[in-house]
């Protein structure tokens, strides 16, 4: 049979990788695809630099939309990133008949309802198993293996770079700066690392789960974002301290009022197993009502565990390239044209638990103010605890876990404990997440 022709949009972390895993292990996969993967163009910025890929039957260009338009290739792998750039030769991919795989969530999460309405129209495949969770098949996971149930909830450390960073000064003691500089030389951060450390990335990947769990369109501009740059050391410790780890988590849960789709970090139980998620590894957690809990782990970046998925993507795409188009998988995961209405709550509608550090004068009274101001807006405690003094007269820590409450009482509570005269500074915030049902 003939082969597939392919053409690479980038050849730097994961566009290397998926080349190196295709030429590594060429007759497997052609094994498994039924017929040869072939890669005949790639397009890079700096030619000098991808040299090293270099191969006769491959051809290198600087210009990606000599790949889009060259008419024998059958599928577009993009690997570059970027939202404007790559939307457009995508959709000009499509145009042109060919099949896409991409890696980008950012573009996903924010266009890819567009970009599969104009896939559905051509007949052509988009798959994008690399867009999350790095080497974990997660994607086909929800959309295929679980399809029997209706998902309850997703929650799930997603982003390599911020539990990289968080295991490096929980371990090491690293400097917050020096670890993101060890991701970014692994390859694990984005060319825009703000987007891995103020939780962005995570929010466009828990974004396309929210979709393919819920059948809902992508919402990415509805998800709630909190980042890991606030994150003290203090709060790390005495986390520690209380039974918890502190992760940068992405849920989205159904409720009977909407869905709840927010990153921030949390504190989960040492005990559960995705707390003991470390380094640059993912996890994600899938509750279905006729499974249970799932769990899905493994590498979340890199080279080539990324290049696992876009590989996998590609063989995929092969075996179905000739099925017809009205019984394919659907792109997310439910048949286009049963979309749900379903909205997105707002923060403050969420219910969860609470850690809460605020800094107080030694005083008596102090913390009956505290528990009155919660009492008063039904947000009860789970546990308390208060540090010594680093010297006699000098402000204490108080640490409180609370049970579940409305987000919206937290924010009020908040705002009148910090009013009061003897509290000191900002409250800490760090919603807590029991993961157990
Ligand atoms: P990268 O290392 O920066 O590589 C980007 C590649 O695209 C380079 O080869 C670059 O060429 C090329 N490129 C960029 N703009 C181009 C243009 N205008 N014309 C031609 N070539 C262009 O990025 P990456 O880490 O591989 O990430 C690529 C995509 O995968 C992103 O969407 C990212 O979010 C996603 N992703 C990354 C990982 C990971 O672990 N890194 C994991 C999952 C998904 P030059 O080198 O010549 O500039
Ligand atoms: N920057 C991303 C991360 C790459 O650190 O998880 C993988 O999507």
């Amino acid at each position: 049979m003939q082969a597939m022709k392919v053409g690479l949009l980038g050849l730097g972390t994961v566009g290397g990788g998926t080349l190196t895993v295709l030429r590594r292990n060429a007759e497997e996969i052609t094994r498994r695809a039924g017929r040869e993967i072939r890669v005949t163009m790639a397009a890079v910025r700096d030619l000098e630099k991808a040299r090293i890929f270099a191969a006769d039957d491959m051809q290198l260009t600087d210009d990606p939309f000599a790949v889009v338009n060259n008419p024998e290739i059958d599928i577009v792998v993009e690997m570059m990133g970027g939202v404007t750039l790559a939307k457009e030769l995508i959709l000009l991919a499509i145009a042109r008949g060919k099949h896409v795989v991409t890696a980008n969530k950012a573009l996903i999460a924010n266009h890819g309802t567009e970009i599969f309405a104009a896939a559905q129209q051509q007949g052509v495949m988009v798959a994008f198993e690399a867009a999350v969770g790095g080497g974990i098949p997660i994607i086909k996971a929800i959309r295929e293996g679980l399809s029997a149930n209706r998902i309850e909830w997703i929650a799930g450390i997603i982003n390599g770079t911020t539990n990289f960073i968080l295991t490096q000064m929980r371990d090491q003691g690293a400097d917050f700066t020096d670890a993101l500089k060890a991701a970014q030389a692994l390859g694990y951060a984005e060319a825009d690392p703000t987007f891995d450390v103020e939780g962005v990335d995570a929010a466009h990947k828990l974004t396309i789960l929210s979709a393919i769990a819920f059948g809902i369109p992508m919402q990415f501009g509805r998800a709630y974002i909190e980042g890991i740059t606030k994150l003290t050391g203090d709060d790390v410790k005495y986390a520690e301290q209380l039974g918890y780890r502190i992760k940068l988590l992405g849920i989205t849960k159904r409720t009977a009022q909407g869905i709840e789709l927010r990153v921030h970090p949390a504190l989960i139980p040492a005990r559960r197993l995705i707390a003991n998620v470390d380094g640059a590894m993912n996890a994600v957690l899938v509750k279905g009502d006729a499974v249970g809990v799932t769990m899905y782990y493994g590498a979340g970046a890199g080279a080539e565990p990324t290049a696992s998925s876009v590989v996998a993507d590609l063989v995929d795409v092969t075996r179905m390239h000739t099925a017809d188009p009205h019984n394919r998988v659907p792109h997310l995961a439910f048949q286009p044209g049963t979309l749900s209405a379903e909205p997105i709550l707002p923060m403050g509608d969420v219910r969860t638990a609470y850690y809460l550090r605020l800094r107080a004068v030694d005083e008596a009274g102090v913390l009956a103010d505290v528990t009155r101001i919660l009492a008063d807006l039904d947000i009860s405690i789970d546990a308390m605890i208060q540090k010594e003094p680093a010297q006699t007269g000098a402000p204490v820590d108080i640490v409180i876990l609370t049970h579940q409450c409305l987000e919206k009482h937290v924010d009020a509570a908040m705002f009148s404990i910090e009013a009061l005269p003897a509290i000191s500074g900002k409250i800490a915030r760090i919603r807590l997440e029991h993961l157990e049902r």
